[in-house]
């Protein structure tokens, strides 16, 4: 592994396996091999489809598209050529689909065989480095990322989106592709982006190679996929809304979806131009982040008055118009929620060129999210003050490192900022989490999610934070500690008993609650063991603890 470190580049996937960057002279051969394979292909009279991007969305995507339904010849209709461009960050995920393994980790069982089942069996998906595969397309399926980059903590609007590699992919395609590809944008982009930015980028290139009466065929749908145990049926068993530049992309395109999509029982919305799609995907994740931060303020106040905001919440949703109110735990992550309402407003100024301030909610509610968890900390501050001590000099505990329960998913999760807080003020923090091995978000602070853009930058005290490990046993992450934050709602720590959890810490600790994991018997419980419990929204614990004060024979 040390020798080709020391020849030529390479990309390390994420087990530590070295893949050595191809080289100038691979090129011809690799696409070779692919003009070989899409010729075999239309023999057998399949399209060729190149997905762009092979990260979380795009290799399930890619493997979905290759396991579609056979047609009425009985023939897989499509052969997909997964596109990955060969950075040293990125390139191992190519050898890893050609080899039949997925390159994403994922909770949901599919994943794995439908990528091998693809590769392997059915031979209808294969990736490669090479741009020169575009060349080979009928249908070109975007999921390269477009991300939306914060320069402070807490005020989206210091930020601005990132199409930067949208915007090469783009100039990339309109150089290569068939005039009559269709091509089909899948990432969540800034609203205007098919039209305003892919439009004029193809239609430049086609000139450029003299092909000026050339329409580019563009198309967008944007994809709701859902990371966890269903992350495979969110692409396929799931709506979709589509829209296309012009009447033959948009019959393109729902005849490419109704082929992968089961439309029979999830019909697809067409709406008619592809600003109303890109604004839908928008509106849609702003208005989930907008009703997850209109409960920050009430769980303050549910703090501070005796209420227990979640028994609040559940009688509140028996009414049908109020089902969908969701308590928002310790911050907003994943990696959509956080930044999509951003891709809105600066579109808004930058691609449409308008001055004034329309938007309120949407930036407030992502700012209200995006600093949620450092109450989670303030917390863990009180709880332990409670008990006479004090944040710096304490080890703290914290279960949970995803973005949401269940899943391995860590993107800009709460608790990234739970621990960077905890490290600013001085605690000392051990890490559990039964889905997530690595934390990368900290393990490779200097250049995660992309240097310069680390939320260590927010914090001071965060050298340290390098060398955190996620525990995979519990007691390892127990033992001896002082406080215990509930960071996330995973089945496993809704079952954690507490004399248990005490007997692990081996004393009594201060415990957080941010997601509603603990019944009132087990806060009781807590108090009878001598420990202090808080939680976010759970005012009415106070209460508890006056009960168990009270019965104590010393009282
Ligand atoms: N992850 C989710 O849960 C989710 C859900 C819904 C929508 N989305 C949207 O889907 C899109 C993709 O997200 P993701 O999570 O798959 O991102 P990702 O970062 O996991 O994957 C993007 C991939 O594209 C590759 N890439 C970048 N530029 C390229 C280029 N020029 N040529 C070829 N490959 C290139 C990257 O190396 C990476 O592997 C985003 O717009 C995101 O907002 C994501």
């Amino acid at each position: 592994m040390e020798d080709l470190a020391n020849t030529h580049a390479v990309s390390l996937s994420p087990a530590g396996e070295a893949f050595e960057l191809p080289r100038e002279e691979d090129y011809d051969r690799e696409f070779a091999r692919l003009q070989d394979l899409a010729q075999r292909h239309r023999e057998a009279g399949r399209e060729i489809v190149v997905v762009m991007g092979v990260g979380f969305v795009g290799a399930v995507m890619a493997g979905v598209v290759a396991d579609a339904p056979a047609n009425e010849a009985g023939e897989a209709p499509y052969f997909v050529i997964g596109m990955q461009r060969p950075s040293t960050r990125s390139y191992w995920k190519i050898p890893y689909l050609n080899r039949g393994l997925a390159p994403v980790e994922a909770e949901d069982p599919e994943v794995a065989p439908l990528i091998e089942r693809c590769v392997k069996t059915r031979q209808t998906l294969t990736a490669t480095f090479t741009y020169d595969a575009l060349q080979l397309a009928d249908i070109v399926v975007i999921d390269v990322q477009c991300d939306y980059l914060k320069e402070t903590l807490g005020d989206v609007r210091q930020g601005h989106a990132d199409i930067k590699a949208l915007e090469e992919s783009l100039k990339i395609i309109g150089r290569k592709i068939n005039p009559d590809c269709l091509v089909l944008i899948e990432t969540t982009v800034p609203p205007g982006t098919t039209e305003y930015v892919a439009n004029p980028i193809i239609r430049k290139a086609f000139e450029q190679r003299g092909l000026s009466q050339a329409e580019p065929c563009l198309a967008h749908s944007f994809e709701r996929v859902m990371p966890g145990r269903d992350y495979v049926a969110s692409i396929r068993e799931f709506w979709r809304v589509c829209s296309g530049i012009n009447a033959t992309a948009r019959e393109k395109v729902i005849a490419f979806l109704s082929n992968v999509i089961d439309v029979t029982n999830f019909p697809l919305t067409v709406l008619d131009r592809p600003i109303e799609s890109e604004t839908c995907k928008i509106v849609e994740n702003s208005y989930r982040a907008t009703i997850l931060a209109f409960l920050d303020e009430w769980s303050v106040f549910a703090e501070r008055n005796g209420v227990d905001l979640h028994k609040v919440v559940e009688a509140i949703k028996v009414r049908p118009t109020h089902s969908n109110m969701i308590f928002p735990g310790p911050g907003i992550g994943g990696y959509c929620l956080p930044k999509d309402g951003g891709l809105g407003v600066w579109a808004y100024n930058t691609l449409m060129g308008f001055e004034d301030d329309i938007f309120k909610l949407t930036p407030m509610a992502i700012d209200i999210n995006d600093t949620r968890a450092l109450r989670a900390v303030q917390l863990v501050r009180d709880a332990l003050r409670n008990m006479g001590k004090i944040v710096a000099a304490s080890r703290v505990a914290l279960l949970g490192a995803s973005y949401r329960q269940d899943v391995g998913d860590t993107r800009y999760s709460g608790s990234e900022l739970i621990v960077r807080k905890l490290a600013e003020m001085g605690a000392e923090t051990v890490v559990h989490d039964p889905y997530v091995k690595r934390w990368w978000e900290l393990e490779k602070q200097d250049s995660y999610p992309r240097p310069g853009y680390s939320m260590a930058r927010f914090f001071r005290n965060q050298e340290g934070l390098r060398d955190v490990t996620v525990n995979a046993r519990i007691e390892d992450a127990l033992e001896g500690v002082d406080a215990v934050v509930l960071a996330v709602g995973h089945e496993p720590y809704r079952l954690l008993d507490p004399d248990a959890v005490v007997a692990m810490t081996g004393r009594p600790i201060a415990l957080i609650d941010c997601f509603n994991l603990l019944d009132d018997s087990q806060i009781e419980r807590y108090f009878e063991l001598g420990c202090e419990v808080k939680g976010l929204g759970r005012g009415h614990v106070k209460r508890i603890k006056d009960r168990v004060a009270c019965r104590r024979p010393d009282s």
